[in-house]
Parts: structure tokens; sequence; C-alpha cells
């Protein structure tokens, strides 16, 4: 029998070669992988980066993934779709511990901390695989010194795609860094919009019916002056929420000029 060579990859001047150290399948649409972070690779919690395999004719195929790992851990997580006929995540929906992965050297984005005003209240908003940077923001003790609360919204169709759900439900418990403080300051708000679930509905409906505040200690609904947002997943959804936060007055933040929101899309399209 012919057993498959494996090609070893070559880094170039923008990609490390990096080695996947385990993967975790959360369901058929759903997988996170972790891999190995070279010394040089410097990121802020939150930021997107250039991952991938190589592709037709051996030129790398790359796509933008967020980190899903705080910006302290020795290795990199990340949170992936599977698209059946994905040029990448076809493939890369079979890596296995061993396997060889391009690393971009350059990660950047808006969602993080850097890019919001001073505040009291953090919201991450995410729908589906957007979940992914909020992993990496909400682990990072940095940003229990920056708010009183710390709240992961995470809307996605089925239970199955509540990737995380028990550890962000035990508060990130285990975590040896943060899990004291986020005792206290941390919370999650799961919803399910397409099977029963003790709490259904879109993040808008959530928002408008006041179930999105009801567990915290704070308790109100949002609030300009100290409430600051992060949004990533549905295009739509950020439009439609964006254009609603601008109205209720929260300016949208960068980098070059921190404001009240920030957004990232979780996937072109
Ligand atoms: C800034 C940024 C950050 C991103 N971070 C992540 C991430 O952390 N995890 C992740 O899985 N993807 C992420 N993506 C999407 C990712 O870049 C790829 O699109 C995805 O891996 C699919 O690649 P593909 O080549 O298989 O298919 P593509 O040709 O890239 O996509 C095919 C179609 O699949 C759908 N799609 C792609 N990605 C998603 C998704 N994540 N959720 C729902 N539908 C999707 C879209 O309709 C898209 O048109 C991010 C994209 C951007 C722009
Ligand atoms: N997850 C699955 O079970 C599943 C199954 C088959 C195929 N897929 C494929 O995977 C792709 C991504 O699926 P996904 O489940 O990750 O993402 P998704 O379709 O964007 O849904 C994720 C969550 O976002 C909500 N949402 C979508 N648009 C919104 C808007 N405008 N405002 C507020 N909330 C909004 C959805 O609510 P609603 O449920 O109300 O839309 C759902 O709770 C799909 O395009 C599909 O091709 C996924």
């Amino acid at each position: 029998m012919l057993t498959e060579t494996k090609v070893e990859l070559a880094p170039t001047a923008a990609l490390s070669v990096e080695t996947v150290q385990s993967v975790h399948h959360w369901n058929e649409h759903l997988f996170s992988f972790s891999i190995s972070r070279p010394d040089s690779f410097r990121f802020r919690s939150g930021e997107f980066v250039m991952i991938g395999l190589p592709g037709d004719a051996g030129k790398p195929l790359l796509r933008a993934y967020s980190v899903a790992s705080p910006s302290y851990d020795e290795k990199l997580d990340f949170l992936s779709i599977k698209v059946a006929d994905g040029p990448l995540t076809s493939k890369l929906q079979k890596v296995q511990p061993g396997d060889q992965i391009y690393l971009g050297r350059k990660p950047t984005g808006t969602l993080v901390a850097d890019a919001l005003l001073p505040g009291k209240r953090l919201f991450m908003l995410s729908t589906g695989t957007g979940l992914a940077p909020f992993l990496s923001v909400a682990r990072d003790p940095d940003i229990y010194d920056l708010f009183d609360e710390v709240v992961i919204v995470h809307s996605v169709r089925r239970v199955s795609d509540l990737a995380y759900h028990d550890e962000l439900s035990a508060k990130l418990a285990d975590d040896p860094l943060v899990g004291e403080v986020a005792a206290e300051k941390f919370h999650y708000v799961p919803t399910v919009t397409r099977e029963p679930f003790h709490t259904t509905g879109r993040i808008d409906a959530l928002i408008e019916s006041g179930r999105l505040f009801a567990d915290l200690p704070s308790g109100h609904a949002f609030n300009p002056e100290t409430d600051r947002i992060m949004m990533c997943g549905s295009m739509d959804m950020i439009k439609s929420l964006g254009a609603q936060f601008e109205a209720m007055g929260f300016p949208e933040g960068s980098n070059a000029q921190p404001g009240a929101y920030v957004i990232e899309k979780a996937f072109a399209g």
C-alpha cells in the first residue's frame, strides 16, 4: 500500500511554519486547534492573523483567523468553521497533531482594548465563530483591570454550536490567571436561535427585551457613557446593531481613535 508523503513547508518573509499541537471537533461545522507559537510572534488579545496550508501548485492558501487564546499564552488557539467546499477549511478540518501550518508574522485588528475609551462594562457580542477573538480578550488579565463587568454574548443556531460553553458557563474557573477575578466580573450569555434552549432569540431581540442585562449585577440597559462594545460575526448583525449603537450615541472606535464600540467581520461574504 502507498503511504502519502508529507511535504515539509518552508517559511517565507511573511509566514512562519508552525506545528499543530491539538485538535478538538465540536460538531460537523466547528472545530478548534492549537499550534506552536514562535517567540517572535507578538499580538494584542483580540487580534487576527493569516494562517494556511499549501494550496494548488504549492502556493500558500491563506485565510484570516482570530487568535482565540490570550496574548500571554505559549501556544496559539483557533476556532474554525468547516465549509464543505471551502478552499482552506475543506483541508484544514483534517489537520492532526504534528502537522505543519503557515502562520502570518503580522497580526492586526480592532477588537482590542486599545481601540476603546475607558468604561465600566465591556460587552462582546458574537455570532458563530465570531466568538473566537472574545475567548482571547476574556482570558486576558488586563481586561479585568479596565472593566467592572466583562460580558460575552454568543448567538448560534444550535446548542452544539456553543463551543466552549462549559468553560464559559464556569466563568473560566480553571484559568490560572483570570479564574479568580473572572468569578466576580465575567458573565456569559449564550443564546440558541433554532433549537430549544434556556435562552433563545437573536442578540437584537435580547437587547430589546432586556434579557441581555437581566443576570448582570449592574442590570441596566446600554449607556454610552459607561458601556463599551465589541462585535464580531454576521455582517448583517454588525451593520444593523452598529446603526442602533450610533443612534444611541456610541461612537465607533479604531486603533487610531478609540471609541465606544468596535467591530470585525468574522468572515468575508
Ligand atoms: C478578520 C477575519 C477574521 C476571521 N476569523 C475567523 C475565525 O476565527 N474562524 C473562522 O472559522 N473563520 C474566520 N474568518 C473566516 C476565514 O477567513 C475563512 O473565510 C474561513 O476559514 C473559510 O475559508 P475557506 O477557504 O474554507 O472558505 P471561503 O472561500 O473563505 O468561504 C466560503 C464561504 O463560507 C462562509 N464562511 C466563511 N467563514 C465563515 C465563518 N467563520 N463562519 C460562517 N461562515 C463562514 C462565507 O459565506 C464564505 O463566503 C475570518 C475572516 C476575517 C475577514
Ligand atoms: N450552524 C449550523 O448548524 C449550520 C447548519 C448548516 C449550514 N451551516 C453553514 O454555516 C454558515 C454559518 O453558519 P453559522 O450558524 O455559523 O452562522 P449564522 O447563520 O450567521 O448564525 C449564527 C447566529 O447568528 C444569528 N444571526 C444571523 N444573522 C443575524 C442578524 N442579521 N442579526 C442578528 N443575529 C443574526 C443567527 O440567528 P438565526 O438562527 O435567527 O439566523 C444565529 O443565532 C451558514 O452560512 C451555513 O452555510 C451552519
